[in-house]
């Protein structure tokens, strides 16, 4: 429970990591177990089972131990070879990742849909397929963190499946927070990681592969040694799963713990919350003057929402002053760097927390403006 004895804990409205529960907190502090043990290996498949319906799928959860990026490491080496060529969605920073992480292996990477401002266009996509008859995979963000799209990772699989190319997408600011339906969609790669909508400390990513995608890791030559997708799934499909090498055992209570406490609440309310907490930001910011930053886009995230500071008001000087009343908010970045604000509503942030954070950026704004009355 939250104890209020002294003044009220920072709060983290930032895109992750995120607020980590008490609840999570302390399944941290557990002693330790073993990580060969039937105890552990419980722990392990109850977060395994409780990330399913997350992603939307029945297949497999693989944990990958790392932060997002090694699971979007492990997706590139473990399918490709050298020379392979694919198609990379930029339209920000994350998308922008794919494309380096893929050249840093060898693999050739034609970028599409490189405008911030812009959703990933199905048709753009669908054009760099017909030019580029041998790609292997097209990747894309589903919420690009930095600008708070939320690209249409339905349509852009639909194309690529088309065009026999697979479908990779990062759900590391999206799974466990907006719709995900890895097998409907037709998805072949999805990643996530622990720090955002999952409610934990950052350390522990995750990946999901079709079947398409496993028979692709077995053509595949680029390295792959820690980051090994077939040896992983080899240890959690066990009947007492484990995985390769020393697990990071508490993190995994924390995982689990924290998809206890989504299951608890229910998938389908803790999605209307973010919902409601998109919605009452975006109200609320448009009613003090703020501008979406991204004027351009079209499908907006409901983890992230990212703002453009009212003309002739210093964002650096908006979020210190949050910080002084104890809330933290995130910079923009890319072209938002400048006037740019960026507030997360994801994981384990609550209607009042989000009340708290907008009353407080409506008297730093008041404040800004007329400092004779502050
Ligand atoms: C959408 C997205 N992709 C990738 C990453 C990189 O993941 P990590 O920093 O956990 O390695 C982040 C992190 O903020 C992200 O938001």
């Amino acid at each position: 429970m939250h104890t209020h004895c002294h003044s009220e804990p920072l709060l983290l409205m930032t895109p992750g990591p995120s607020r980590v529960p008490d609840r999570v907190r302390e399944a941290g502090a557990r002693p330790m177990i073993h990580h060969r043990t039937p105890e552990f290996s419980a722990v392990l498949a109850d977060m395994l089972a409780g990330l399913r319906p997350l992603f939307g799928t029945k297949a497999d959860v693989l944990p990958v131990h790392g932060t997002g990026r090694a699971a979007m490491e492990a997706a590139v080496a473990n399918l490709f070879c050298a020379g392979d060529e694919i198609v990379a969605c930029c339209n920000g920073k994350f998308g922008a990742m794919w494309a380096g992480i893929a050249e840093a292996y060898g693999v050739v990477v034609h970028r599409v849909c490189t405008d911030w401002n812009r959703d990933v266009d199905p048709d753009e996509v669908d054009a760099a397929l017909r030019t580029h008859t041998g790609v292997r995979a097209v990747t894309v963000t589903h919420c690009d963190t930095q600008t708070g799209v939320l690209n249409d990772v339905e349509a852009v699989a639909a194309v690529a499946r088309s065009r026999g190319a697979l479908l990779l997408a990062d759900g590391i600011s999206s799974v466990g927070g907006v719709p995900f339906r890895f097998d409907d969609w037709g998805v072949d790669v999805a990643v996530t990681a622990s720090q955002k909508c999952l409610m934990s400390p950052p350390g522990l990513a995750f990946a999901v592969l079709s079947d398409r995608a496993w028979e692709a890791t077995r053509t595949a030559t680029l390295p792959r040694v820690y980051l090994n997708l077939p040896g992983i799934r080899e240890f959690v499909t066990r009947p007492r799963p484990q995985t390769p090498g020393t697990t990071p055992v508490s993190l995994v209570f924390q995982v689990r713990e924290a998809v206890t406490m989504i299951a608890e609440e229910g998938v389908e309310n803790v999605l209307a919350r973010h919902q409601e907490n998109a919605r009452t930001v975006r109200q609320r910011a448009a009613a003090l003057g703020f501008a979406m930053h991204a004027s351009g886009l079209r499908r907006l995230s409901p983890t992230v929402t990212v703002l453009r500071a009212p003309e002739g008001v210093d964002p650096q000087a908006i979020r210190d002053g949050l910080r002084r009343q104890n809330i933290l908010v995130a910079a923009g970045d890319g072209p938002f760097k400048a006037a740019g604000l960026r507030i997360g509503h994801l994981g384990d942030i609550r209607p009042p927390d989000v009340g708290r954070t907008m009353d407080a950026l409506g008297e730093v704004l008041h404040q800004l403006r007329e400092p004779a009355s502050g």
